[in-house]
This record gives structure tokens, C-alpha cells and sequence, in this order.
């Protein structure tokens, strides 16, 4: 590569030149790396991983009685990522963490014990409900060696799906998460739908160093969002999943990952997406490609066709740093490609399925009263970031031109009321947008009316794009957060506090 000049280095955020220097050849390297398609599955650098293992999924704790009790510790443990042995962060001993199971109206009580070296605390992606005291506050720390009691009630129309959980302390949540800690929430369906296999798979991608610790990331990864060298599936690389001809499965996907897209294909099998996030279709949709942002989450059906498929994800450019674009390397990030699973379909066909019955659908907010609009702005800027002396020279990442600060109300709502959301974003780099407790109707993407109701609780903001959506302040009111699920930009500053009262 040729040599970054001075000005180069100038645009790239206004550093100080040697570090850049070296920290911008280690984001060439991942990058370029990172966009070969992998000739292997399941990795994108650095050694091949094992492969090939009949999947497991995660242990699975199910609501009785409109219940779910349990603890939950975080700690450090041994366990295996893609074959490797790897020093890893983990709830109650695994990555991903067990599956939760719950049914509408029921009552979770989770106490999260701090085994960590630093804090941590709990966040219920996606589930409405309460945001304050001992719900899902993001707020309150759980501090090293302390224990926590959160009991989250969902509300009896609580929409069934696929949700999860994972910690929320500011400012470590991107290296908590990439550590290994994270787990699954199912919200069962009122009328379950037949099938012949279920499974739980979570992506997550992570890089080892030759110890097999978690390996640190420089500031440049964390201004891009970093992407690990290992692409996994339930904590393996390519697993196999076996079925037969006929056989109706649901796959409920959940994208973990810091900051990589998944652009998923599973060629040659028929898919439906039941949905996504929070949103149900009344009736299954037919799919050849899915893309889950970080954080987001895919409810699908899949039956199988006999022969072999692979379960891709491909590549998906999600734009490009400020100023990185002088260096002649073209737009990145880029999230790279690898296969997660293979899906062997063979021997005789299984009995058919009984049919899947439509669904009522969703509230469209379309025809409701708006009783306020906003825009909230998403931006990357050159300049000093709010961790001024340590991280010297990173950029700004900001929401209507502030750092996050939990000091502070960013937006006050009345609790009841409609309101209509424009999210720009003037930046040229994607970022998928995360608003707490209340879900959002994608009204408008980049130009492009929604046509049915599209529930989210992710919406992608295109680099240079923006994004329409409304949301209702119901059922709960408190103080919570909305933010960029790009969790390096969350924790360098692109969050804000929402309080609805
Ligand atoms: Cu999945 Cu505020 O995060
Ligand atoms: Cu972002």
C-alpha cells in the first residue's frame, strides 16, 4: 500500500500522525482481508477455525406458570469458539448464554451476578417493557462481585418472536458483547405454528489472538466498528444441520454482532419470513435474501429441499470512515462474507406439515394522530471524542450533535402519544438505529413508502440516508435510551436519553 501522507492522516479525524499511521495500516489489513470472499466457511483471516460439527444450540429455560426465575452470571470461562479453546466472557458458564422462553403476560425475574472485573448490567433487547427501577434500566451499573435483581413483566399482548439479551454498560458493551456475552429471549406464539424442528441460532463474530484470548481492538476498529476474524453460529464455525426432504423447520436468527451486517442466503431451500424484530406478516412471506443489521432479529420457516446448502452471509458495504476514502482503498467497511452453516437435506421425506394459520395484523400507525415530529440526526465528525485524553484524536460520534451523557434528557415524550421520528444521516457509513421499550413502524426507507406494516426495533439508516418512522408511547413511561447498534459507536458517544412521562 502506498504510504499515507500527512493530509491523509489530517482528514482521517484530525490526529496525531504516528498512531494513525499504524492504526490505519491495521484497519487496511482487517478490511482488505475482510473483503476477499472466504475461501473457507466461518473465516474471514487468520487461522482456519474447525469446522463441520453438528450444531448445538444453547440451553433452553422455560416460563411455568407465567414465570421464568433464574441467575444469570457473568464471568470469565473456558469454552470453544469455532474449535478453538478460547478465554471468553460467558453467562452461566456458555456463549451464547441459555435461550429464555416466555410466553405473553408473563413474569421474568433475572438476578445477574457480577463476576466480571468490571461493570456490567442487563439490557432485554426488543421487549416492551418498563424501562424503570428494576426493569430494563440501562442506567443502573452492576458493579464487580455484585448481584442485581431485574424483573422485566411483559403485558399479555406482548408481540410474539424472537428477542435477546446482552449487557448495556456504557462504554464496554461493544467488548462485553464481542467477549462472548449474549443469549436469546422467545416469545412464544399464542397458536404455535407446526413444524418439525426449531432451532435457535446466534451469530456473533469475534477475533481470537494465538492464546486464544479475545483479542483487543485498535481505535480505528472501534471508529469503523469492528469486525472479528471469526464468524460464528452458536459459538461454532459452520456447523452442520441435518434434515429431511419435506420437513418444515423455524430458524430464529438473531445478528449479535458488534458491527457486521449479515446478508443471508440459503440457496436451493424455500424460506419464509414469519418476521422480523417485533413485526409479524399475517402470512408468511417468501424470501431469497435477508439482512439483519446488528441487533436485529429474523423469525423464518424453511423447508427443506434434499442436497446440501450453505448458509451464506455475503458481502454488504456499509459505507465508508470520513476521510478514509482518500486513502485509494474505495468505500469500506465492507462486512465480509463466510458461511455459517451447512444444511444436509437426504433419506425419506418426512410427513407434511400442517398448514400455517394466518395471523391478525399489526396496528398501523399510518392512520394515527401525530402529536409530535422530530428528527434526530446521526453524524461522524472530525474532532476531539468524549474520552479527550485517553483516545486522543478519535472522532466524534454524535446524535443531534452531542456525546451521550446520562446527566442529561435529550428528548421528553408524553407518555400516550404518536409521534413521527425522521432519522438522518449525514454521515457516509451506515448506522442501524435502536430505540428502547417502544417499537417503531418503518414508515419511509431512503424514499421508498412501506408498503405493509413493518415493525423494527433496529431500522438501518443508509450512509447519506434517512429513514421515517412512528412510534407509540404506550403502555410504559421512564427514562431509556435510543442509540446507534453499531455498539463501538454507542459506546464512543452516539446515544441519547429519551424520558416519557
Ligand atoms: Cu441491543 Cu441498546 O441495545
Ligand atoms: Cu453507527
Amino acid at each position: 500500500m502506498r504510504p499515507i501522507s500527512r493530509r491523509d492522516a489530517l482528514i482521517a479525524g484530525g490526529l496525531g500522525t504516528a498512531a494513525t499511521v499504524a492504526g490505519a495500516a491495521g484497519l487496511w489489513w482487517s478490511l482488505t482481508s475482510a473483503r476477499e470472499p472466504a475461501g473457507v466457511g466461518g473465516v474471514v483471516g487468520g487461522a482456519a477455525p474447525v469446522q463441520g460439527a453438528e450444531l448445538r444450540g444453547p440451553a433452553e429455560l422455560r416460563s411455568t406458570d407465567g414465570r421464568l426465575e433464574l441467575t444469570l452470571g457473568a464471568a470469565p470461562g473456558r469454552v470453544e469458539l469455532g474449535g478453538r479453546q478460547a478465554r471468553a466472557l460467558c453467562y452461566n458458564g456458555t456463549v451464547p448464554g441459555p435461550t429464555l422462553r416466555l410466553r405473553p403476560g408473563d413474569e421474568l425475574n433475572v438476578r445477574l451476578e457480577n463476576g466480571l472485573n468490571e461493570p456490567t448490567n442487563l439490557h432485554v433487547h426488543g421487549l416492551h417493557v418498563s424501562p424503570q427501577t428494576d426493569g430494563d434500566n440501562v442506567f443502573r451499573a452492576v458493579l464487580p462481585g455484585q448481584g442485581f435483581d431485574y424483573r422485566y413483566r411483559l403485558p399479555p399482548d406482548h408481540p410474539p418472536g424472537v428477542y435477546w439479551y446482552h449487557p448495556h454498560h456504557h462504554g464496554m458493551v461493544a467488548d462485553q458483547i464481542f467477549a462472548g456475552l449474549f443469549g436469546a429471549i422467545i416469545v412464544e406464539d399464542p397458536d404455535a405454528i407446526p413444524v418439525s424442528t426449531e432451532r435457535v441460532l446466534l451469530v456473533s463474530d469475534t477475533t481470537l489472538d494465538s492464546a486464544g484470548n479475545i483479542a483487543a481492538v485498535s481505535p480505528m476498529e472501534r471508529m469503523a466498528g469492528r469486525e472479528g476474524e471469526l464468524l460464528l453460529l452458536n459459538g461454532q464455525s459452520n456447523p452442520v444441520l441435518t434434515a429431511q426432504p419435506g420437513a418444515r423447520e423455524r430458524w430464529r436468527i438473531i445478528n449479535t454482532c458488534v458491527a457486521r451486517y449479515l446478508r443471508l442466503r440459503l440457496d436451493g431451500q424455500q424460506l419464509q419470513l414469519l418476521g422480523m424484530d417485533s413485526g409479524r406478516s399475517p402470512e408468511p412471506e417468501t424470501v431469497d435474501e435477508l439482512l439483519l443489521a446488528p441487533g436485529n432479529r429474523a423469525d423464518l420457516l424453511v423447508t427443506a429441499t434434499a442436497g446440501e446448502a450453505v448458509l451464506q452471509a455475503l458481502p454488504y458495504d456499509r459505507g465508508a470512515m470520513p476521510g478514509m476514502m482518500m486513502m485509494g482503498q474505495g468505500p469500506f467497511p465492507v462486512s465480509g462474507a463466510g458461511a455459517l452453516a451447512t444444511f444436509r437435506v437426504s433419506g425419506a421425506s418426512a410427513t407434511p406439515p400442517g398448514a400455517v394459520t394466518s395471523r391478525t395484523a399489526q396496528e398501523d400507525l399510518r392512520t394515527a394522530a401525530v402529536a409530535a415530529r422530530r428528527q434526530v440526526v446521526l453524524s461522524m465528525g472530525a474532532g476531539q471524542g468524549m474520552r479527550g485524553g485517553g483516545m486522543a484524536g478519535m472522532m466524534r460520534f454524535t446524535i443531534n450533535g452531542r456525546e451521550y451523557s446520562d446527566a442529561r434528557t435529550d428528548t421528553t415524550v408524553a407518555a400516550g402519544t404518536v409521534e413521527e421520528w425522521t432519522l438522518v444521516n449525514t454521515s457516509p457509513m451506515d448506522h442501524p438505529f435502536h430505540l428502547h421499550v417502544w417499537p417503531m413502524q418503518l414508515i419511509n426507507d431512503n424514499g421508498r413508502a412501506a408498503g405493509p406494516v413493518v415493525m423494527r426495533d433496529v431500522v438501518n439508516v443508509r450512509a447519506n440516508g434517512r429513514a421515517t418512522v412512528r412510534i407509540a408511547f404506550r403502555d410504559f413511561s421512564g427514562r431509556s435510551v435510543y442509540h446507534c447498534h453499531i455498539l463501538d459507536h454507542e459506546d464512543l458517544g452516539m446515544m441519547s436519553v429519551i424520558e416519557v412521562r
